[in-house]
């Protein structure tokens, strides 16, 4: 049983914090808006479903202050400002405020709370189907070569520690190893922040066999076959099925159509942004310099940084790229597995 990433403890939150991972195993304690804020920018908690779930505790931090409908907006658009690109946030925020709006401010934080939970909840089972949804995938992908394990290469990080539970992206794996389908993992590090020694951490407690590569070793491990399927996750999916995730995962997308690899997103509905007709018009993150100059690990045995580049020099550090539709061959669900584009027939009721 692994560490669980954001529950709820008496009148606060307690968060796996995410920066010190995976050197050190620590959690901290949010007790206010501000503290929630805090943890979702600088990436305490991350990864989309994990993101919106914060938001929600974090609505229910700022009434137990102020209960008003002052203080409601407020909260929402202090927290809807925290990380642009992973939908979740303004779904968890719109979720919360379309509960919470209508009562009196007495009634406000016991039904804050109530919602949060709920939010938590949904999260692990929608993510359990997610897995179901591509267990068919990994089965004929491995029925296809019995004799070896499935090789899966993912991005990013997005397990179960991006969520709260099982993952999107990893929960197929996860999957899999209970059903006794062996796989093999290549993780890619997943410059700058390096999310991939997370996925590499997390499947490492899962005993899951794995291999951290660098992101540049993914075009000619997919060039000489040793991939049989990508899946990642996702922060945000246009209508059309164009896909926000990590940067990096564009080119892994078209170096697997370049060589006939199945490229699949995991994702939950709450990630599909109707609203939002393509990938241009999804907003791109940009994290600032620092964290490509300056990395972070171990010397020895302690936490270290180490700037691999002067202050000086120059930088651009978009976050998410986006991954046309057309490079994608199914999107995961925990409503089924469909091509991009036929994700509205899925959601007809939330799609306008
Ligand atoms: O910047 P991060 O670490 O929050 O980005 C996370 C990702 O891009 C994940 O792949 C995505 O949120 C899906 S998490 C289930």
């Amino acid at each position: 049983m692994h560490a669980r990433t954001l529950f709820r403890d008496g009148e606060t939150l307690t968060v796996l914090d995410q920066t010190g991972l995976p050197h050190e195993l620590r959690s901290c304690r949010l007790a206010s808006l501000a503290d929630a804020a805090h943890a979702i920018r600088s990436m305490q908690v991350r990864g989309a479903p994990l993101i919106g779930a914060t938001a929600a505790g974090g609505v229910a931090l700022a009434l137990r202050v102020d209960a008003s409908d002052e203080a409601l907006a407020q909260a929402i658009t202090t927290l809807a400002s925290t990380r642009p690109t992973a939908v979740n946030l303004h779904w968890a925020l719109d979720r919360m405020r379309a509960r919470l709006a209508p009562l009196a401010p007495a009634e406000r934080v016991s039904a804050a709370w109530a919602e949060f939970e709920a939010i938590c909840e949904e999260d692990v089972a929608t993510n359990a189907a997610i897995g179901q949804s591509l267990m068919p995938v990994f089965e004929a992908l491995h029925a296809a070569h019995p004799e070896r394990p499935l090789r899966v290469m993912t991005h990013c990080n997005a397990g179960w520690l991006a969520t709260l539970g099982h993952g999107t992206a990893l929960s197929p794996v996860y999957a899999a190893q209970r059903a006794g389908l062996p796989v093999d993992v290549w993780v890619s590090e997943t410059r700058p922040r390096n999310q991939g020694l997370l996925t590499a951490w997390e499947l490492r407690e899962a005993a899951i066999p794995h291999r951290l590569i660098a992101d540049n070793a993914a075009g000619l491990l997919l060039a000489r076959g040793e991939v049989d399927l990508v899946v990642t996750g996702a922060d945000r999916v246009a209508a059309n099925g164009d896909t926000a995730n990590k940067v990096g995962t564009y080119l892994k997308a078209l170096a697997a159509k370049d060589n006939d690899v199945p490229f699949y997103i995991a994702a939950p509905g709450s990630t599909i942004d109707f609203d939002c007709p393509n990938g241009a018009a999804i907003p791109i993150e940009d994290r600032g310099g620092e964290e490509v100059r300056v990395i972070h690990g171990l010397a020895g045995a302690e936490p270290a940084s180490l700037a691999i580049a002067t202050p000086e020099t120059d930088t651009a550090n978009p976050a998410f790229d986006v991954t046309p539709a057309r490079l994608i061959t199914g999107i995961a669900t925990e409503r089924g597995l469909v091509p991009p584009t036929r994700l509205a027939g899925l959601f007809a009721e939330v799609r306008r």
